[in-house]
């Protein structure tokens, strides 16, 4: 579904990706792990589009989009989820998801008209019951809690429909309860959606848990791929990143 061939990004002197070749299967849930600074978010901007690489080529479904934009990008089916919930405060979660349904429907100049098309309404109705917000869709975004706002930052992605869904450590600065809750919504929305989705995760109980497919990346190189036991085993690994003691996991 996803191939990145051969991908090199600098930053200066900094060699934030390089010679990265990864495919993703489709349907498949994958991470990225690596420690801080290891090219992991960088990875996810070149396959948006929001960086351009130095070398290298990004196919999705065998189509070359290297040098697309990244709305190009988005059109041709791959998400991800910002932080932006909180940039809507004013909406309710209703009113957001259906902004960015109307953008994608290419009728935003009539976003804050009072009357909102039939289509609309179901549209946002279906992706209400679809994240199971329909209890919370008349709250302010700013006032819902933090693990909603990543969720319906999720559902703002998924309101493009994407192929690909790229998650950046969805569960970053949640409790243990909440980033298990978030665990679970993510496999749910995965396998309702049939999406092709990629997370970046530090926590390696999610990681090991949830992945079929882990990759490890470590100053900028692709050192590991394969499965949770493949990697749990990996010399270079253990030794670049999950240390000795994690065999309990
Ligand atoms: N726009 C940029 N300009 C300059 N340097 C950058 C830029 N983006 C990333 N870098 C550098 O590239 C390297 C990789 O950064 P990146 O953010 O991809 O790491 P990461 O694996 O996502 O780390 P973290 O786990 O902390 O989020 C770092 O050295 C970073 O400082
Ligand atoms: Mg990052």
């Amino acid at each position: 579904m996803l191939n990145i061939k051969n991908i090199n990004k600098s930053f200066g002197g900094v060699v934030a990706t390089n010679n990265v070749s990864l495919s993703f299967e489709e349907g498949s849930l994958s991470s990225i792990i690596g420690p801080n600074g290891a090219g992991k978010t960088t990875l996810f901007n070149l396959i948006t589009g929001k960086i351009k690489p130095d070398s290298g080529e990004i196919l999705l479904a065998g189509e070359n989009i290297t040098n697309l934009s990244p709305r190009e990008i988005v059109l041709k089916g791959i998400g991800r989820a910002f932080q932006i919930a909180n940039i809507f405060p004013t909406l309710t979660v209703k009113e957001a998801l259906m902004a960015s349904l109307a953008s994608r429907l290419g009728i935003s100049e009539k976003l804050f008209k009072p009357f909102y098309s039939k289509d609309l309404q179901n549209k946002s109705e279906e992706l209400l019951d679809t994240l199971e917000m329909n209890d919370i869709s008349d709250d302010l975004c700013s006032n819902i809690s933090h693990g909603d706002q990543k969720v319906l930052d999720i559902g703002l992605a998924l309101s493009l429909e994407p192929k690909v869904l790229m998650l950046d450590e969805p569960t970053a600065g949640m409790g243990p309860e909440e980033r298990w809750q978030m665990v679970s919504t993510i496999e749910r929305l995965w396998k309702l959606k049939n999406v092709t989705l990629i997370f970046i995760e530090h926590d390696m109980d999610i990681v090991f848990k949830i992945s079929q497919k882990i990759n490890v990346l470590r100053y900028g190189s692709l050192i590991a791929s394969g499965n949770s036991s493949e990697i749990k085993k990996n010399k270079e690994v253990i030794d670049a990143y999950l240390g000795e003691d994690f065999e309990s996991i």
